[in-house]
């Protein structure tokens, strides 16, 4: 046994107990774990793979919810992170600099694209969308267009909970609880073409984004908020031409173009930013995850001059911030990430292995349950279908016992954490750290086959 297992096993019990009686998990039917039901407690990482309170070995497809992008138990991180805190513990980003925020900012603005050069620390996804929502208002407001405050997002798309936010999400089933939202939240259709008549225009979804802006005025509208490659869904791609003609419909109409980069940047795509895979150039930039490799919570808005033009003279404040903005030490440990991705050619690693994980998705259209698989780089989904034929989906039934009663828990059984998800239609969604190779995609496609193939053996007996 080894030391790991001495330490988990004696606290096992204690941990279940305590985690039942005082832990909150987040998007969680806590109800769910009943006595005799484990919750899953991971309790190591290292490389591609994390260990769970039985020190069980589980290939991480998830990248800790798209995060640990360069692997888990990074040293680099940890020293980076010891450094500053010995260094510099803490000093906030209102009123004042220091050097690693300072520098972090610098090499952002170096890495994204064209004009967006100035760099807004926050501590997750949510709040740098919610700065992006409010920069933006603010921006028309500078102009003498107060009036524009709507926000165009699309259905199925998540941007995060904070009330902004969750405004611009367009996933029904996480709003209803808590409206009123924020005023001014509206949504096109997205791009997922799976289920669209075949002779529909590929530009369809950008013409509807056209109509919506056109319906609501543009005169209200302040900013249009998309993801490059759309998570929630399930990894729907754009169609080639998409993002170039939602720009023109931007310039056209003198709206903000952000690109909700939080799980599509930092190498997820094979580019440190999403939006230079699909060759746009966004206005704004929300960010968050893997910018430290997630070993400390930080996230960013990044501007272009143009954004920040209204900001940059005279008595003229974005009055909006947070006390942990730009934190040194998730600065310190994004600044070593970001040398790990350099070093290592993440991205470039991403490009060269992206066939090989694709391939082999790909090669389970055979089992009759695998209806599309979709995505780009290391961000790919297997859409599961009754009817290959007709396309047609699972009812809201079915889906529940096949991806809450039998997948999510078949597959973390194997040795697998990936993600089964039904917002939308039903999918599996992968997205390994971007350290994975062909024997890592070799590793997942022997516990995906049999697990989907039983799966169907089930569902269709
Ligand atoms: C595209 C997108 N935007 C925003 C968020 C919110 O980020 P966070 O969970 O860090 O608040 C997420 C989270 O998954 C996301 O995927």
């Amino acid at each position: 046994m080894s030391s790991l297992d001495t330490v988990v096993a004696g606290s096992a019990t204690d941990l279940q107990a305590a985690a039942r009686r005082h832990l909150w998990m987040h998007f969680t039917r806590m109800g769910g774990y009943g006595e005799g039901d484990e919750i899953p407690i991971i309790v190591r990482g290292e490389g591609n793979h994390v260990y769970d309170q039985h020190g069980d070995r589980k290939l991480d497809a998830l990248s800790a919810l798209f995060c640990c992008n360069a692997g888990h138990g990074r040293p680099e991180y940890a020293e980076a992170a010891a450094a500053q805190m010995l260094e510099l513990d803490f000093y906030t980003n209102w009123s004042y600099a220091h050097p690693r925020s300072i520098e972090l900012a610098e090499r952002v603005a170096g890495l994204a694209p064209g004009n967006l050069n100035r760099v807004f620390f926050t501590s997750s996804g949510s709040e740098a969308v919610e700065a992006a929502i409010k920069v933006a208002r603010n921006w028309h407001r500078a102009h003498g267009r107060g009036q524009r405050h709507k926000i165009i997002a699309r259905q199925i798309a998540y941007h995060g909970t904070t009330m902004g936010a969750l405004a611009a999400t367009g996933l029904t089933e996480i709003k209803t609880a808590f409206e009123p939202t924020m005023p001014g939240g509206r949504h096109a259709p997205n791009t997922n073409s799976y289920h669209w008549p075949a002779d529909r225009d590929p530009l369809w979804a950008a013409d509807r984004l056209a109509d919506l802006i056109e319906f609501e005025d543009p005169d209200t509208i302040a900013a249009v908020i998309l993801e490059p490659l759309q998570n929630a869904g399930g990894c729907i791609p754009p169609q080639e031409g998409y993002f170039q003609r939602v720009r023109e419909i931007c310039d056209a109409n003198q709206i903000l173009l952000i690109s909700d980069e939080v799980i599509c940047s930092w190498g997820r795509l094979g580019y440190y930013f999403g939006c230079e895979r699909y060759g746009y150039q966004p206005d704004i930039i929300t960010t968050a995850k893997a910018l430290t490799g997630a070993c400390v919570p930080m996230g960013a808005m990044i501007v272009g001059d143009h954004v920040f033009e209204p900001f940059a003279t005279g008595t003229a404040s974005f009055a909006h911030g947070s006390t942990f903005g730009g934190h040194p030490v998730a600065a310190a440990v994004a600044l070593a990430n970001l040398d790990v991705f350099e070093r290592e050619d993440l991205c470039g690693r991403v490009l060269e292995h992206e066939g090989y994980f694709r391939d082999m998705l790909e090669g389970l259209r055979d089992i009759p349950i695998v209806g599309d698989v979709r995505g780009a780089g290391y961000f790919q989904a297997v859409e599961l279908v009754k009817d290959r034929e007709t396309r047609e989906g699972f009812s809201d039934q079915e889906s529940e016992w096949l991806l809450r009663g039998f997948l999510s828990g078949a597959l973390y059984e194997r040795g697998l954490i990936c993600r089964a998800d039904d917002r939308g239609d039903p999918v599996i969604q992968f997205a390994p750290p971007l350290t994975c190779g062909p024997a890592e995609f070799d590793e997942l496609a022997a516990i995906l086959r049999p697990v989907l193939s039983e799966a169907w053996r089930r569902i269709s007996g």
